[in-house]
């Protein structure tokens, strides 16, 4: 059988994706290192510890590989309280040293997407109330105007706040991420505030950097109803995609936040996006259930049947990423895969869920919706938040021990992908067998 392939446009962005306080190691002075060190709050007590090192360089053996194998990109984070470490004080030796990682992954040509908030605060911020205290846009802005200053020769792609919705549902609704908090009214104004700040940041880069793309990395989330038949799961599927999937981004269009039965009005925040970013993992069903104030009325599962993760924590399901796609053409910007990953140690889902996930972006680049990227969570194993060590996302393993970086079957096939800007039959012959007839039907 000839050898079938999927192009991706040309100049299409491939990388991988990482944040400061999951891969630096010794960050001692936010919100996660005093979470980690509260009793029960981080899965077995386990410690972020030196992470994967990259402060103390090993940054370079991950970027090398990123660039040996393919990629032309790399999505990464600063740390805010290495750079303001106190509300009066700067450190200019951290913002030089960020200086030196992303020259050198410029140097191995890869083009830095910088992330400016990816879910630590410093502990000065934590413990004056975080985002609840209506200062924090302000500190926030403060921030940004001098990161920016100090980077903005090397960066011009920006991500201001990774997963809003994530920081505001686990920290202010689910518990599990600081301050654990279980209350609606400090999630609406956390999130307001969070769009605040990212509407001062958005303002800020511009007035630095006319032509700067800035945008924040969204939790896509897909939901879909139990059972379509039945009005009421309709309805909360509804209301569980506007709340979750569309408060942050609608009020980027409108001013209009609505979120946690609240509404408020934020007009800096029209217009400012330049493309939307995706992180898309998995979805859920969603049934109605009476009584449940607390769950939203809604009972949400993963569908029966799914291929699960190591772990249990994503289900394999492709098409939500084709929805998430949908979702993101309607803002008629360009859009960039800014996460897509599954925890997966040994690596035997790994290749086949990433294929899969690929080829409905080549499906929707087909339609000439205008995807222009996808960075991979993540390069390497790293500290997964309250889930710590538990899950491993990386396309190479990390043994923490030793820091030793173990190659994954994954690698190659990311590489193969990455260096043709293709899915061929070939690849997934080689790295998914079980899917080529579903890939490449005869
Ligand atoms: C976050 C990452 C995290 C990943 C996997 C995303 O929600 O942005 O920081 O590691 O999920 O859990």
């Amino acid at each position: 059988m000839p050898d079938a392939i999927y192009h991706f446009p040309q100049g299409f962005l491939w990388g991988t994706a990482t944040a400061a306080h999951q891969v630096e190691g010794g960050n001692t002075n936010n919100n996660w290192y005093a979470w980690e060190n509260a009793p029960g709050r981080v899965f077995q007590g386990q410690k972020c510890g030196l992470a994967c090192d990259w402060w103390g360089g090993r940054w370079k053996e991950d970027l090398e590989n990123a660039a040996r194998d393919g990629q032309n990109t790399h999505r990464l984070s600063i740390e805010w309280s290495r750079i303001q470490p106190r509300p009066d004080q700067w450190d200019d030796g951290a913002l030089e040293h960020y200086r030196h990682i992303i020259r050198g992954a410029i140097k191995l040509g890869l083009k830095p997407m910088l992330t400016l908030h990816h879910f630590t605060d410093p502990l000065w911020l934590y413990e004056d109330g975080g985002w609840e205290n209506d200062a924090a846009p302000k500190y926030f802005a403060e921030y940004v105007r001098k990161a920016v200053g100090a980077l903005h020769d090397l960066v011009d792609f920006w991500v201001t706040i990774n997963e809003p919705d994530v920081y505001v549902t686990s920290g202010y609704v689910g518990g599990d991420f600081p301050p654990g908090k279980n209350d609606l009214g400090a999630a609406f104004k956390v999130m307001r505030n969070l769009l605040k700040g990212h509407a001062a940041a958005y303002k800020i880069i511009h007035e630095m950097q006319p032509d700067a793309q800035v945008g924040y990395a969204k939790n896509y989330r897909g939901f879909e109803a139990a059972r379509a038949w039945f009005p009421p799961d309709v309805w909360i599927t509804r209301f569980n995609n506007a709340s979750y999937n569309d408060a942050f981004s609608n009020a980027l269009v409108n001013g209009t936040l609505k979120f946690a039965l609240k509404k408020e009005f934020v007009p800096e925040a029209i217009g400012t996006q330049d493309f939307v970013g995706i992180n898309y993992y998995t979805l859920d069903k969603v049934a109605f259930k009476p009584f449940a104030v607390k769950d939203v009325f809604s009972r949400r599962f993963y569908p029966a049947d799914s291929e699960m993760s190591e772990t249990g924590f994503i289900a394999n399901i492709p098409r939500g990423m084709t929805a998430a796609l949908k979702w993101a053409h309607k803002f008629n910007l360009p859009i960039y895969i800014t996460e897509n990953g599954v925890e997966d140690s040994k690596d035997t889902l790994r290749p086949q869920y990433t294929i899969q996930h690929l080829h409905e972006v080549w499906r929707v680049a087909n339609f000439n919706w205008n995807v222009r990227g996808y960075y991979h969570w993540s390069q390497v194993d790293n500290f997964e938040w309250e889930r710590a060590w538990s899950q491993r996302f990386g396309l190479w393993g990390l043994e923490l021990e030793t820091q030793r970086r173990i190659r994954r079957p994954s690698v190659d096939m990311y590489a193969d992908i990455c260096r043709q800007n293709a899915i061929s039959s070939d690849m997934v012959r080689k790295h998914a067998p079980q899917i080529f007839n579903q890939l490449f039907p005869s």
